[in-house]
């Protein structure tokens, strides 16, 4: 059951990063009302998510390595280059959308929440990729290990 070890703390991660995600949305959101302490807490709230945005990157950096990544080992080059793309569209973003926190007010803080939400889609539609993918490898190894045990009687 090693595959199935090695899986489980990816999609662990993914859960905390989906709720950091939604924790983003319901900042951006504050962030884009009328009234200006709506704003004011969203832009907080944004700041508070600084932490976490660095946390994402460094899991997209994680599962990049080619020796460790499990989607480098068990992925054909089509699927594995587009989670590598995603990576590096996600982690060049939080990288900007971080540069950008300390100088927002609340006022100037609506200017960047399409990015936000933008930001928002594409980690969701990542760990959406990357939770099928981790599913097809678990399914791909267990039956080449099954394979090999029925070959081996
Ligand atoms: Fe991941
Ligand atoms: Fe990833």
């Amino acid at each position: 059951m090693e595959s199935h070890e090695s899986t489980e703390h990816l999609r662990r991660e993914h859960l905390e990063i989906l709720h950091l995600a939604e924790r983003m949305q319901d900042a951006l959101s504050l962030a884009s009302k009328d009234e200006f302490a709506a704003r004011q807490k969203g832009l907080w709230d944004l700041r508070a998510l600084h932490h976490g945005l660095l946390g994402i990157s460094q899991h997209c950096g994680s599962e990049d390595g080619v020796l460790e990544s499990k989607y480098h080992r068990h992925l054909n080059g089509e699927k594995y280059d587009l989670i590598n793309a995603q990576h590096q569209g996600i982690s060049r973003n939080i990288k900007s959308f971080i540069r950008e926190l300390p100088l927002l007010t609340a006022d100037s803080v609506v200017d960047v929440v399409p990015r936000g939400f933008d930001l928002v889609d594409r980690i969701r539609e990542h760990i959406e990729y990357e939770e099928e993918m981790l599913g097809y490898i678990e399914n791909n190894v267990s039956w080449s290990r099954n394979k090999a045990t029925v070959a081996s009687r």
